[in-house]
């Protein structure tokens, strides 16, 4: 008899065959070389746990909160876009995956599913994660997504222009389907004639959104914002001063801008200059329990996972969605007992050694000194 998957890797082994090649490829693929894909992986392995014992650790919570939302433990769904990829109910099916493991779910904007389904289908909170595609669009998501319930729009800033992958390239990567959410929108502008370029899968239609538009966007809603992609510290702050509720450290996977440092290694400089004013996230390469202790030690509230939600669809649909987190949350509650910790609230550094080259985590003063604005 066939084992059932015992890890992530084992997911995505699973999932391997399962898979058309070019979907496979687009989901895996990063940026050009993907040296950054590597390195949100090997910077992770990089660190090393100090674990401590005799200590009673029987009691372990883990529960948390984001923004207020109660999740069960501290690992969310990434937004990543047509789950129809992976498995036919698509982002229906993640949503209920992540619900029946009592965690959130952030949605794409570029999903199979519209937002309403996703949130008729979801048992748990969600987030609606923003592409701009021009202001008429972005104003109808956001309205959209109020009404249905999301809870945050989690804004993309890292993704101002198209990255054709190259792996993408080579295969002459269509993407299947029709983007959920704009269904209604190109029916409309079908209808009245308007000679509007409808969003599509690949490219935005509209120059990307600047510092400048935020007091628009934030005009817009009364919903959190989350900015998504943040990367260094300069970023962290002007993202404050434009009102963020949270931030989320990513690298989008490595699949946008290649070279760039991994999410764990930006995390210690955007901790320093938030100084605890708002919730920080992180995502790209969590895919071990340690991980999750590794990201919440040095200042995270939560991280979240991206590929393998597609590994998890593609292998056992929602069920396999719920195993795969499943996974994460038994590792991440022996990795808690093992460095001797009862509560996610008071995991710090110091359960950590992180690699000397990384050098100090830079001050304040140092950061602020070296702005320009
Ligand atoms: C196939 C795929 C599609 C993605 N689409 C989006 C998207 O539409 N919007 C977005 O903000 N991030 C998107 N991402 C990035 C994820 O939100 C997340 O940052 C990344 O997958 C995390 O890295 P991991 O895959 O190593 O867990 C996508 C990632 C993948 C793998």
């Amino acid at each position: 008899m066939r084992l059932e998957p015992i890890n992530l890797f084992d997911y995505e082994a699973r999932a391997r065959p399962l898979l058309s090649h070019n979907n496979w490829e687009f989901i895996e693929a990063g940026a050009m070389d993907e040296i950054t894909t590597a390195r949100n992986r090997s910077a992770f392995e990089d660190i090393t746990l100090r674990p401590r014992f005799l200590i009673d650790a029987t009691e372990r919570k883990i529960a948390t909160t984001v923004l207020g939302e109660a999740i069960s433990f501290p690992v969310m769904i990434s937004p990543t876009d047509g789950h129809g990829l992976a498995y036919s109910e698509a982002e229906c099916a993640t949503a209920r995956g992540a619900g029946m493991s009592k965690t959130l779910m952030m949605c794409s904007t570029s999903s199979h599913c519209s937002l309403e389904e996703i949130a008729a289908a979801a048992t748990g909170p969600l987030w609606f994660q923003l592409s701009h595609r021009g202001y008429g669009p972005t104003e109808n998501l956001v309205q959209r997504a109020e009404a249905a319930g999301y809870k945050a729009i989690v804004l993309t800033i890292d993704a101002p222009i198209p990255t054709p992958k190259e792996r993408d390239i080579r295969n002459r990567f269509v993407r299947p389907g029709e983007m959920g959410n704009f269904r209604e929108f190109l029916k409309q502008t079908a209808d009245t004639g308007d000679d509007v370029d409808p969003p599509n899968w690949e490219m935005p239609s509209a120059p990307p959104l600047t510092w400048q538009d935020l007091e628009w966007l934030r005009s817009l809603t009364n919903l959190p914002i989350v900015f998504k992609g943040v990367r260094t510290a300069e970023d962290a702050r002007l993202a404050l001063e434009h009102g963020a509720n949270a931030i989320m450290v990513s690298t989008h996977g490595g699949r946008r801008m290649d070279t760039t440092m991994s999410s764990i290694e930006a995390l210690p400089e955007i901790v320093t200059a938030t100084a605890g004013r708002v919730e920080i996230y992180v995502d790209s390469g969590v895919r071990r329990g340690s991980d999750v202790l590794k990201a919440l030690a040095l200042g995270a509230t939560a991280v979240s996972v991206g590929r393998p939600l597609y590994w998890g669809l593609a292998v056992n649909g929602a069920e396999g969605v719920h195993h795969m987190l499943e996974l994460l949350r038994e590792e991440f509650n022996r990795a808690m007992a093992y460095c001797g910790q009862n509560s996610v609230d008071d995991l710090e550094e110091r359960l950590l050694n992180i690699p000397r080259e990384w050098g100090p985590v830079r001050t304040e003063n140092d950061i602020v000194e070296r702005l320009p604005f």
